[in-house]
């Protein structure tokens, strides 16, 4: 369970309504392309718990072809994190991750305890592919990480060319037992309308779980972010959705709960599936 460490809700902070939980954040310092110290990674950690966020999964980069950051770096970096909020008095509790890069020697690495699931509780681990291209095999990695009751969870597949342009595999790779992890600027428009409008149509189909900053710095790419693709799956759906996708099912993922579904919506305003379809081929032109 989450320590129990409030919120400062200091006059400036009143505004703050929510307690979001950050499931993809490169906060740790000097250990892949995120944080490039510990007081960048301070910077983020106040990002994050000035905007509504109160705990942060850390998930650097593991075996993505530039970073290998087996477990023991990542809990080194992590112990060195805590004690640096701790010091700063930063309300924010961090716990450990990875995104795992999708190759062959993943689940045994996994298994020999090499690559790190979900707060190490064994039941869910980060999976990340290819900008533009799905690996061959990857099917049967995924199916093998499910046989052995690990929940494949896709960091923002909505990024990756191919299935933005076939979603119907996400659909079959939800039934196969993946789950779905969405960048918050895709859903919040930071990333352009096309993606937009995918994240609002998987969202409608009930295909997304959860929704993360995957933040990488301070400012841009910030954990502050989290909060505007919170505020747009508000928008599009509603408040218990929001609050499912940024605290309730990060939520499980520290406790090893299976995540849970959202219910599939009408589209928005009445559109059939053809229509929206329709715009985003026009917008991929
Ligand atoms: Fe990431």
């Amino acid at each position: 369970m989450i320590r129990a460490t409030p919120l400062d809700l200091t006059p400036d902070n009143d505004r703050i309504k929510t307690l979001m939980i950050d499931c993809h954040c490169h906060l740790l310092p000097n250990i892949d392309d995120g944080a490039h110290d510990i007081e960048m990674t301070t910077q983020m950690a106040r990002a994050a718990a000035a905007s509504g966020t109160r705990a942060i999964i850390c998930t650097p980069h593991h075996l993505n072809g530039v970073y290998e950051n087996p477990a023991r770096s990542i809990r080194a970096a992590l112990s060195t994190a805590r004690e640096q909020l701790a010091a700063n008095g930063i309300p924010i509790c961090l716990y450990s991750g990875s995104e795992l890069h999708l190759v062959p020697e993943l689940p045994d690495r996994l298994f020999d305890g090499t690559a790190l699931t979900y707060n190490d509780r064994g039941a869910a681990a980060l999976i990340e592919l290819p900008k533009a291209t799905i690996p061959l095999g990857a099917e049967a990695i995924l199916e093998q990480l499910v046989y052995r009751n690990i929940t494949p969870v896709l960091a923002h597949p909505e990024r990756n060319a191919v299935l933005a342009a076939h979603p119907e595999r996400i659909g079959e790779w939800i039934a196969l037992g993946c789950k779905v992890q969405l960048t918050a600027q895709s859903c919040s428009g930071a990333f352009g309308r096309r993606l937009r409008l995918v994240c609002r149509r998987w969202l409608e189909l009930g295909w997304v779980h959860l929704i993360a900053s995957d933040a990488h710095r301070p400012s841009g790419r910030s954990p502050a972010t989290l909060a505007a693709g919170r505020n747009a799956v508000a928008a599009w759906l509603d408040e218990d959705a929001a609050t499912l996708l940024t605290e309730t099912n990060p939520q499980h993922l520290l406790s090893g709960e299976p995540l849970l579904d959202l219910p599939p919506r009408q589209t928005a305003r009445g559109e059939t599936a053809g229509s929206v379809w329709s715009r985003v081929l026009r917008l991929r032109r």
